[in-house]
């Protein structure tokens, strides 16, 4: 089997990791295209090193954008390399415009698609992660859904047919590399002491393109009672700067990007994280941290059993909130730690009954 998998931001080097072990397994021809959407080294080369994964066999270099430039560029660098690879599967991850782009071009070209992380929805049309999702979910020929709620969401759109419910595979990460994340233990953690201080991260156009919004959520994280370290996404950097906002304030540390494990060890020993990213939400959530999300919805709403996530827009009490003590829930509803092993056999199953 030849399986051809698209990455291009740094929540899909993440998704990447479990399948480029599971397709080794059963020995197919995995060829990775990098669409180059993340190009900052700390962004993109440092997941491929830390997380031991081959180098991509080719980068499309689209680089920053408009939303439309963006996925246009992947668009039309990605059909011939499709074309030309000429893939059993194409595999598309998550909800980014290098998703997008990929499957519409896989779509348009007969090659058969399969979508990592299909039926998510925080239904807010607003975000381009949204838009991303539903239509590479209907031009996809197999969907991969990480929860039972996804799952639902899929068949209220008719797609139950291509539908499997898998588990997820940054559960199957976070479960699988415990030792590796001890090992990249951060050095000021024996400073701070695990346990008393905050992780943020900000990085959504909601919150970081509007100045006054900007503003407001910076303030409330330095007025944190304990320390607060704000892992910075370039959007945030380049947006503050434009507007003058000063990150390094009262109970903030700033830190730049860090490796995928780093950011684990450093998520693992906090008392909670603040952030907008989807992908922290559920990590926080497997590894049984408190997260206050700043954000309307989430598109993860498995993660608010037990007040173990709290969606907090308003940022009003963020002291109090952050604070909160949390009940473990009962059910992880995020699978057995074996979506990738799933996901390959399903790939396997189903080649004959799609037409090429
Ligand atoms: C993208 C995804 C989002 C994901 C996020 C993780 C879309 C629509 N969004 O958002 O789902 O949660 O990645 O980070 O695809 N930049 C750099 N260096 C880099 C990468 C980006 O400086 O290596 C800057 C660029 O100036 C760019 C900005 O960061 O304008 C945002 O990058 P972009 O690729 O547009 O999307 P993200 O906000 O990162």
């Amino acid at each position: 089997m030849r399986v051809l998998s698209v990455v291009g931001a740094r929540p899909q080097f993440v998704k990447l990791k479990p399948m480029v072990n599971a397709l080794a397994s059963f020995g197919a021809e995995h060829f990775i295209i990098h669409t180059g959407q993340h190009y900052d080294a700390n962004m993109s080369d440092v997941f491929f090193s830390g997380l031991e994964m081959p180098d991509p066999d080719i980068n499309l270099a689209v680089g920053s954008g408009s939303q439309a430039q963006q996925t246009g560029e992947i668009l039309i660098k990605i059909e011939g390399v499709i074309a030309e690879q000429k893939p059993d599967w194409v595999l598309v991850y998550g909800d980014t415009n290098s998703t997008l782009g990929a499957a519409l071009a896989a779509v348009k070209i007969g090659a058969p698609i399969a979508h990592i992380e299909a039926g998510l929805r925080s239904r807010n049309r607003a975000m381009p992660e949204e838009i991303n999702r539903v239509l590479t979910d209907h031009a996809s020929d197999l969907l991969f859904a990480p929860t039972q709620l996804a799952m639902e969401n899929l068949t209220l759109e008719g797609l139950e047919s291509k539908s499997h419910l898998v588990g997820d595979v940054m559960a199957d990460l976070v479960r699988s590399e415990r030792d590796l994340r001890e090992a990249n233990r951060l050095q000021f953690l024996e400073i701070t002491g695990a346990g008393r201080y905050f992780v943020a991260t900000i990085h959504r156009p909601s919150n970081t393109d509007d100045p006054i919004r900007l503003k407001n959520i910076v303030s409330a994280l330095s007025d944190l009672e304990s320390p607060v370290m704000l892992v910075v996404h370039p959007r945030l950097i380049s947006e503050s700067r434009k507007h003058g906002i000063v990150l390094e304030n009262g109970s903030l540390q700033v830190i730049n990007p860090l490796p995928y494990l780093s950011m684990l060890n450093l998520l693992g020993n906090s008392a909670g994280v603040i952030t907008d990213s989807g992908g922290l939400q559920k990590e926080a959530f497997l590894m049984g941290i408190p997260c206050t999300t700043i954000r309307m919805e989430t598109e993860w709403t498995e993660t608010l059993a037990g007040g173990m996530n709290v969606l907090n827009h308003s940022l009003e009490n963020l002291n109090e909130v952050t604070q909160r003590r949390v009940d473990n829930p009962n059910t992880v509803p995020f699978g057995d730690g074996h979506a990738a092993e799933k996901i390959v056999q399903l790939l396997v199953d189903s080649q004959s009954r799609v037409s090429i």
